[in-house]
C-alpha cells in the first residue's frame, strides 16, 4: 500500500469503505481493513484498564528530580545528527544534558535490547536494524525523545525503553513541522490536539519508572493566548519535568530569526502555575556558549537548548568558545564513531555536516580560528569526505589511527567525556531547589483534579483513538525514517 495522508486517514471510514463497489475499490477496502486490524492488535500494546494510577505514580518520583534542568547548555534533539557520536562529543565539550534524536513509538516498541558486553554499548534493535543506541557514561544525562500521537503506543514504547536503567529522562516531540512527523498526528500537529498531546504525555509518565523524567519540547502558537492556555494545559498534568520551548512557531522557517521575547509569556504560566519551579529551557539560534549566555540574560532563563550550532560544530558548548573542525573535532567524532560502531552512512553525514569554515561554525559572528586551514584546504577536507566509502576512508581523511582506536579500550577512548563530567560534579553539587516542593503539591491537586475529567475523557474518545491507531502507515514511514537516521 503507498503512503498514507492524512486526507486518506480521514476519509478511511465504514461508510466509505462499505459505498466503493469497483473490484479497484473492494481490493483498497481489503487492504485498508487489513491495515486497520494490523495497527489495531499490536504486540506489546497494554489495554488501558491495566495503566498505572497516575496520582500514586507521581508521588513516587523522586525529589528533586535526579535530571537537573534548572540550569546549564542541552544537545537538541536531532534526526540523524543527534546519534551517539554526536552526544558524547557534545559532553566531552560541556553540554550538561544531550537529547536523542526523535524515534516514534512504533519504531521502539517490540525491539530486543542487546547489551555489548566489551563496549558496554546497549542497543534497542528491530529488523536487524539499530533503532536506538546509547552508552552507560552518558546514562545520567541522555534524554530520550519520542514522536507519538498515541497514548497505548506511547506507554508500550517507553515501557519498552526504560525497562533497565539506560536514560535520564524521556521527552515528548511537540514542535517538528516535517510532514513525516506531523503526518501520523505527531510532532507540531500535537500543538493544535493539546488534549492528544496531554494524553501521550500522562501515558509516558505512566510508562517510566519513578527515577525518569518526563519533558516536553513545543514550538510557539500563533498568539500570546494561544500559546499560554497550551502551556497551561501542558503543566496540569502534572507530568512534565522540564519544558523546552522552540521560539518559533510551526509556520517558521528555520532561516526565520527566533523569537525569543515571546517566552516570556510561557515564563508567566510557569510562574502562575508551578511558582516558577517548572525548569524552562529555551531554544532557537543559539550557536554556541556565549550565545547561550546572551540569550539567558535577555529571556531570564538558565538552560539553552542548542541544535544547528552543535550539528556544525559539537564543540559549541565550550565556555572558551568552539574547536577546530579539521584538526580537533572532526577525527574525534571518527574516534568516537568507530569505537561504539556508529553505522557508516550516518558517520559520513554527521561529519558531511560539521562547519567546514574558518570559523568553524556556521554562526555568522563567529570569529576566525587562529591557525584553521585555508581555503583550499578546507575544500579538499569536504571533498575526500564525499568520496569516502568507508569507515577507514573517513579515518584516512582525518589522520586517525582506526586499528589504534579498536586496540583502545573503551574506558581509554571514553575518557574526555568521563573528565569532562567528573569536573561537572565538582562544579555544581545537586541540591535541592526550595520550591521543590510547593511543585510538588500543585502537581499532585492538579493531577487528581485533571484524573477524574480524563476518565471521561477516556470513554468519549474511544472512537476515536480506533480513528488514530489507522494512522498507523504514517508512522511506519517515520520508523523507517528514524531507523535509517
Ligand atoms: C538536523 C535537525 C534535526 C532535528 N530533529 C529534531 C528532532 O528529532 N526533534 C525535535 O524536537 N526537533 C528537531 N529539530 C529541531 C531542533 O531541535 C531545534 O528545535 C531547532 O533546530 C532550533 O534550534 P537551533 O536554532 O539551535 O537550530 C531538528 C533540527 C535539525 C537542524
Amino acid at each position: 500500500m503507498g503512503a498514507v495522508t492524512e486526507k486518506d486517514l480521514a476519509a478511511l471510514d465504514d461508510d466509505d469503505l462499505a459505498n466503493s463497489s469497483s473490484t479497484d475499490g473492494k481490493k483498497k477496502k481489503d487492504e485498508e481493513r487489513a491495515a486497520r486490524s494490523a495497527a489495531l492488535e499490536i504486540p506489546g500494546v497494554v489495554p488501558e484498564s491495566e495503566w498505572a494510577d497516575l496520582p500514586s505514580v507521581l508521588n513516587a518520583r523522586p525529589k528533586p528530580p535526579r535530571v537537573d534542568f534548572r540550569t546549564g547548555l542541552f544537545l537538541a534533539p536531532m534526526v540523524r545528527s543527534g546519534h551517539l557520536p554526536t552526544r558524547l562529543l557534545s559532553l566531552q565539550y560541556g553540554a550538561d544534558l544531550v537529547w536523542g534524536p526523535e524515534i516514534v513509538d512504533r519504531a521502539i516498541m517490540g525491539c530486543e535490547r542487546v547489551v555489548n558486553e566489551t563496549t558496554g554499548i546497549v542497543a534497542f534493535i528491530k529488523d536487524d536494524k539499530e533503532v536506538f543506541t546509547t552508552h552507560p557514561i552518558e546514562k545520567a544525562r541522555v534524554i530520550f525523545q519520542l514522536g507519538s500521537a498515541n497514548p497505548q503506543w506511547a506507554y508500550a514504547a517507553i515501557k519498552r525503553l526504560t525497562a533497565h536503567n539506560d536514560v535520564a529522562g524521556v521527552d515528548l516531540n511537540c514542535g517538528c513541522p516535517k510532514p513525516f512527523s506531523t503526518i501520523g498526528g505527531m510532532g507540531a500537529h500535537l500543538l493544535s490536539t493539546p488534549d492528544l498531546l496531554c494524553d501521550v504525555l500522562r501515558a509516558m509518565r505512566r510508562a517510566a519508572p519513578p527515577h525518569v523524567t518526563v519533558s516536553c519540547k513545543i514550538r510557539l502558537l500563533p498568539t500570546k493566548e494561544a500559546t499560554q492556555a497550551l502551556v497551561r494545559q501542558i503543566i496540569r498534568t502534572g507530568c512534565i519535568e522540564n519544558l523546552t520551548v522552540h521560539c518559533r512557531t510551526k509556520e517558521m522557517r528555520p532561516r526565520e530569526a527566533a523569537l525569543p521575547n515571546r517566552l516570556q509569556e510561557v515564563a508567566e504560566v510557569v510562574a502562575e502555575e508551578t511558582g516558577g519551579a517548572l525548569p524552562l529551557c529555551c531554544n532557537g539560534d543559539a550557536w554556541d556558549a556565549k550565545e547561550a549566555q546572551s540569550l539567558m540574560q535577555l529571556t531570564g532563563v538558565k538552560s539553552i537548548m542548542i541544535a544547528r550550532g552543535a550539528e556544525a560544530n559539537p564543540s559549541c558548548f565550550h565556555p572558551d568558545g568552539v574547536r577546530s573542525i579539521t584538526s580537533e573535532v572532526a577525527p574525534q567524532m571518527v574516534r568516537y564513531a568507530a569505537a561504539v560502531e556508529n553505522a557508516f552512512p550516518n558517520t559520513k553525514f554527521c561529519l558531511s555536516q560539521l562547519a567546514y569554515k574558518s570559523t568553524s561554525s556556521f554562526n555568522p559572528k563567529a570569529k576566525p580560528l587562529k591557525n584553521s586551514p585555508n581555503k583550499r584546504e578546507m575544500i579538499n577536507f569536504r571533498e575526500a569526505l564525499a568520496k569516502s566509502k568507508s569507515d577507514e576512508d573517513l579515518a584516512l581523511v582525518f589522520g586517525v589511527d582506526l586499528h589504534q582506536v579498536k586496540n583502545t579500550s573503551m574506558d581509554d577512548i571514553l575518557r574526555p567525556v568521563k573528565e569532562a563530567l567528573e569536573k561537572k560534579q565538582i562544579a555544581r553539587p545537586a541540591e535541592e531547589p526550595a520550591s521543590t516542593m510547593k511543585r510538588d503539591a500543585i502537581d499532585i491537586a492538579h493531577v487528581q483534579a485533571a484524573s477524574a475529567k480524563e476518565s471521561i475523557r477516556h470513554t468519549e474518545n474511544d472512537t476515536e483513538r480506533s480513528a488514530e491507531a489507522l494512522g498507523a502507515e504514517g508512522s511506519h514511514r517515520t520508523l523507517e525514517h528514524s531507523a535509517a537516521a
